[in-house]
């Protein structure tokens, strides 16, 4: 199974989770803005919350490309940890005909807040998660 890893980050901790992610499929975690979304993949897409939304490079991303059909798996990184970011992907993906084939979030820091996240322990669920979508 081909895979595309691709993520937005402000402060690197939703780049941890898709480089955790990455090294355990064997490839490269990409930054959004030097990525072309190769439908044929399954591609896994990531992003932070930046009061309350995701990354506007992700949302051009994914209003830019052609999803219909493509399927897609979510993770993000927040200090509330609910996965709003995730959310917020999935609503404007399902819109444009993507398939959601599965969904990670966890804590990541900001400031003093969630000081260690995303944690190794996190991070072991990342690459567990990863594995688990591509089975
Ligand atoms: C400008 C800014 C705004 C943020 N707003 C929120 C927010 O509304 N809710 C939340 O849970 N976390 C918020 N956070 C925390 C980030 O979502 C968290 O640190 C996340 O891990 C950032 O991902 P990144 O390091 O990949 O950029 C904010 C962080 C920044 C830098």
């Amino acid at each position: 199974m081909k895979v595309q890893i691709i993520y937005y980050s402000k402060t690197g901790n939703t780049k941890k989770v898709a480089e955790a992610m990455a090294s355990e499929l064997g490839v490269e975690a990409k930054d959004v803005k030097k990525e072309t979304l190769d439908k044929s993949c399954l591609v896994f897409l990531g992003s932070g919350l930046y009061a309350g939304k995701i990354g506007k490079k992700l949302v051009e991303f994914i209003g830019k490309n052609d999803f219909n059909g493509v399927n897609v798996v979510l993770f993000g990184t927040s200090i509330k940890g609910e996965g709003n970011e995730v959310k917020e992907m999935e609503e404007l993906l399902k819109s444009k005909g993507a398939v959601i084939k599965g969904r990670f979030y966890c804590y990541g820091n900001f400031l003093f807040a969630k000081r260690g996240h995303p944690s190794e322990e996190e991070l072991a669920k990342a690459r567990e998660f990863a594995r688990e979508m591509t089975k």
